[in-house]
């Protein structure tokens, strides 16, 4: 308030304004008392607020070559600790008046030696080059020097959890020639020195240079950060980031379970995104039509196939064979065969060992009539049949009048214009989208099975980093012949650079059924998000979960959960910048 106005003041709005201070002043001592925590207790080694000790320490030497990511193993380690660094340039000129200082020092020392005729001290001798070497770099402006301290402080529920967490930490970090002390007689200075208010009131340094202090930059985590890869999210247990590359893994296979809502859509949206980037291509079974966005932003294919749709798969092409593989003759329509048996079990209703024997024979006639057969497979040129051909095959068969009587409407009924055409899409690289959500409930699981079949063959015939995602897999593993089917690609999608990611929600079933269980075993990286109580036991059974691990499922947030490679297991929060969550959520309101 200026001169001017105050004058103006009548006495009484004065003491208004001077009421009204204190009222203020009052008001923020209560947010002080409100938010104070009700007692604290400071003595030598350590602090008590409420029920928490805090014990702070600072480490007071380092070994003499630091590696990178030496402090890798407490970033690691799993309670709840804070970690505060300080870093202070040096002026160049004040450390190397020092550097000479500690240089003349030595010199004297190794001619006092050398006058009572004592042989050279090898310390000695490495020390001076030490000094020496640092000298010239920090002349040269190749290195700088810092004064770095690191203080690090615990939190535990009693005093015998503090000496418990003392005892690791020193076990921790003495391991590696990092020696560590209590701030005795200063828990309070060493209590605010890791708060996040950039005050080092413990005053404890050490010595560093430019690429000693390079080595301490904490958030890499030797357990899933790769150099290459994708980032998956971020690991909850020490903050560090996921990235990983499906592809350096044993097999390139994924699961990924959680409750219905728990982010499992999301988390595979977001790997095929950043996939897509580092050229993958990536193919999608999309029972919910849910990826027609992605398709959209991102470019690509969007197959959608049903009764009205021009779109249209044969389930009689082959593979264009690979001349590298140890593909055998015959080989190529032996595998046919036995896909479309499959086929017919899923388009016929099961059928009986004689039906299956006359099918048989009735494909490979169907084959060799257009040339293909055990002995020429070689297709080049050639025409593959389509289902018409097979059903005039099997009326001129006796006993085969039950399943022309089935395989009718596929072929001339009203469902003949999906399945007995010749294939007339081209898998483009990048995205593909296959949909069938317009096609009729019964229809599905066989249009599934051919696309399946469909991306099979196309994964034989050229050979590229490839993911098929199986969103929603239960609806599809519920059918024998399917889970069959995508058990057998599971198993050898490596050899052929594709990796499968299967998606469910339904866990029970899904490891009830045996080519659910081996589809597990045989998928290198497995995504666990939020899970319902119902799942929880059998999924703690199949992943031998640990009681924590379990907790930290049934609490999770949407996006939240567990991601294993291999023999790793770390917590995961699956996390998209805004522009990606724009693209992929399913969430109307999303970003709005
Ligand atoms: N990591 C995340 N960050 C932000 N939002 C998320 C995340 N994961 C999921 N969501 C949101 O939560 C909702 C449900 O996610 P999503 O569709 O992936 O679930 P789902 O497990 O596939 O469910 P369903 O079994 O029904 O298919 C969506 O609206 C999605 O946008
Ligand atoms: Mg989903």
């Amino acid at each position: 308030m200026t001169e001017n106005t105050s004058k103006k003041l009548t006495k009484q709005e004065a003491d208004e304004i001077r009421q009204g201070e204190k009222e203020y002043r009052e008001a923020l001592a209560f947010v002080k008392d409100a938010i104070a925590p009700s007692m604290m207790k400071i003595d030598a080694t350590k602090l008590q607020i409420g029920d928490t000790y805090i014990r702070t320490f600072f480490t007071y030497a380092y070994p003499d070559f630091l590696e990178g990511n030496w402090l890798g193993p407490l970033i690691n380690w799993d309670v709840k600790f804070d970690m505060s660094m300080f870093i202070y340039p040096i002026e160049s000129a004040y450390i190397m008046k020092y550097l000479r200082k500690r240089l003349t020092e030595l010199h004297s020392e190794r001619s006092i030696n050398m006058d009572k005729g004592l042989i050279n001290d090898p310390a000695l001798d490495a020390q001076v080059q030490d000094v020496e070497e640092l000298r010239s770099s920090l002349t040269r402006g190749q290195e700088r020097y810092f004064h770095f301290s690191i203080y690090i402080s615990i939190y535990a529920d009693s005093e015998e959890q503090v000496k418990k967490l003392s005892n690791t930490l020193d076990t921790l970090l003495s391991g590696r020639n990092i020696l560590t002390k209590q701030a005795f007689l200063r828990s309070e200075q060493g209590f605010i020195a890791t708060g996040p208010f950039a005050r080092d009131e413990v005053g404890v340094y050490r010595n560093i240079s430019t690429k000693g202090l390079s080595t301490t930059f904490p958030f890499t985590s030797n357990s899933l950060s790769q150099d290459d890869g994708i980032l998956y999210g971020i690991n909850t247990h020490n903050n560090s980031l996921i990235i990983f590359d499906r592809f350096r893994t044993e097999n390139a296979n994924m699961v990924v379970f959680a409750k219905s809502g728990g982010g499992k859509s999301f988390a595979v949206k977001l790997e095929i995104l950043r996939s897509l980037m580092l050229g993958t291509d990536v193919i999608v079974l999309d029972p919910e039509n849910e990826y027609k966005t992605l398709v959209d932003t991102v470019g690509g294919t969007y197959v959608n196939i049903n009764l009205n749709s021009n779109e249209r798969i044969n389930p009689f092409d082959l593979p264009r064979a690979l001349k590298d593989t140890e593909t055998k003759s015959g080989d190529l329509l032996r595998g046919a065969v036995i896909n479309l048996l499959g086929l017919m079990n899923l388009m016929l209703g099961k059928c009986t060992p004689s039906e299956v024997s006359i099918l048989e024979k009735a494909i490979v006639t169907t084959y060799s009539l257009k040339g293909i057969t055990m002995t020429d497979d070689d297709i080049t040129g050639k025409e593959v049949p389509v289902m018409k051909e097979l059903y005039s095959v099997l009326e001129t068969m006796d006993g085969a009048k039950g399943i022309c009587e089935r395989l009718e409407k596929y072929v001339t009924g009203i469902f003949s214009g999906v399945f007995s055409e010749p294939t007339n899409i081209n898998l483009t690289e990048g995205l593909v989208v296959f949909s069938v959500r317009d096609l009729d409930e019964i229809l599905r699981p066989i249009a599934m099975y051919m696309m399946l079949g469909y991306v099979w063959n196309i994964t034989r015939s050229s050979l590229r980093k490839r993911v098929l995602v199986i969103d929603e897999a239960w609806n599809l593993m519920q059918y024998e012949d399917c889970a069959k089917f995508i058990f057998g690609l599971v198993k050898r999608a490596r050899k052929y650079g594709l990796g499968v990611t299967t998606i469910t929600q339904d866990v029970e079933d899904f490891m009830g059924s045996p080519q659910g269980k081996a589809i597990v075993t045989n998928s290198s990286i497995q995504l666990l998000l939020k899970q319902s109580p119902a799942s929880i036991d059998v999924l703690q059974n199949v992943f031998k979960l640990t009681e924590q691990e379990k907790y930290i499922l049934l609490n999770s947030s949407v996006g939240q959960g567990l991601f294993f490679a291999g023999t790793e297991h770390v917590g995961i929060q699956v996390l998209a910048s805004y522009f990606e969550e724009q693209v992929i959520t399913t969430n109307p309101n999303a970003g709005k």
